[in-house]
């Protein structure tokens, strides 16, 4: 496998084939273990922006180079839950229900609840790179739903009801569910805790690349609308999900070995369905951080 410092052999020839649907493109020839030269990286950002997530098929790359293909666009986020970091590598989660010697190797229901990355934090991500390493024989799909379509066609009551708004984002809104067995939710340490301090955004954020808005609010990790009764947020925030996750509104990814995945936190929500527990599955995620939602 070449090094991450080394130049591709000749130029990289490629395609970027979008899926039917509204969402996601596979880019077909791409070879993610050699550096981008300035032109291809452009292309690639731009069918990032365009398609919202990238696929990029049997790709041979090792962590280090994960983690140089994820800096071209901006600054890594080191997750909070520091257990389930590669070692060597905190810049990389490992997203894993595998558990060995009685310990979780990685976070064993990551993507449990839709949600869009790191939206609890002041700067949320601009988007994740997953990159398979393991995966199960059955399930295992990672869902994708488009939040400029489900602002679009959001019926005009409910644009009216929540344009200009601001929604509360807390790590640990449902944190203890994810206890189980497993453990996948070790108790969060002072330190953790107070790196996860809960956020507010705007309910309707404005892409700051494509200029879009999108819907920003997300089951995973949103806990109410700022300044109405619980009842009525509560109601509200149901009927945006419910309108966010209907199915002409998502794209599913049905992983193949050695896949990367790279989608737009700013543009999508995501949901891992899960797969039996007994099958092994282990991805490996970097996560790049963005601006402040407006
Ligand atoms: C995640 O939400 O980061 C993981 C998604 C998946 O495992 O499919």
């Amino acid at each position: 496998m070449p090094a991450a410092s080394l130049a591709a052999p000749s130029k990289q020839v490629f395609d970027v084939r979008p899926f039917d649907g509204q969402v996601g493109a596979e880019i077909v020839g791409l070879d993610l273990s050699y550096p981008l030269d300035d032109a291809d990286f452009r292309r690639v950002h731009q069918a990032h922006l365009d398609y919202h997530v990238v696929v990029f098929r049997d790709q041979r790359i090792t962590p280090e180079q994960q983690i140089a293909f994820s800096r071209r666009f901006g600054v890594l986020q080191i997750h909070v839950l520091k257990q389930f970091l590669l070692p060597g590598h905190p810049e990389i989660l490992i997203v894993s229900n595998i558990v060995e010697n009685g310990a979780p190797v990685g976070l064993g229901d990551a993507g449990k609840y839709w949600h869009s990355d790191l939206s609890y934090k002041a700067l949320p991500s601009l988007g994740s790179m997953l990159h398979a390493q393991e995966l199960p024989s059955e399930g295992g799909d990672t869902l994708f739903a488009d939040m400029h379509r489900a602002w679009d066609t959001l019926p005009k009551h409910l644009q009216a009801a929540i344009e200009g708004r601001q929604a509360v984002h807390s790590y640990t809104a449902r944190y203890s569910e994810g206890k189980d067995a497993a453990n996948w939710r070790p108790t969060l340490t002072p330190e953790q805790l107070a790196q996860v301090v809960t956020v507010a955004h705007p309910v309707v954020r404005i892409h700051p690349e494509n200029g879009r808005k999108a819907l920003f609010v997300s089951e995973g990790f949103t806990t109410h609308i700022v300044g109405l009764p619980e009842d009525e947020s509560r109601d509200l925030l149901a009927q945006l999900y419910a309108h966010s996750v209907q199915p002409d509104n998502l794209y599913r990814h049905v992983w193949q070995p050695h896949d990367m995945v790279f989608w737009d936190n700013r543009s999508l929500i995501h949901l891992a369905t899960g797969c039996p527990n007994h099958l092994r599955r282990k991805l490996y995620r970097t996560t790049i951080q963005g601006d402040a939602p407006y």
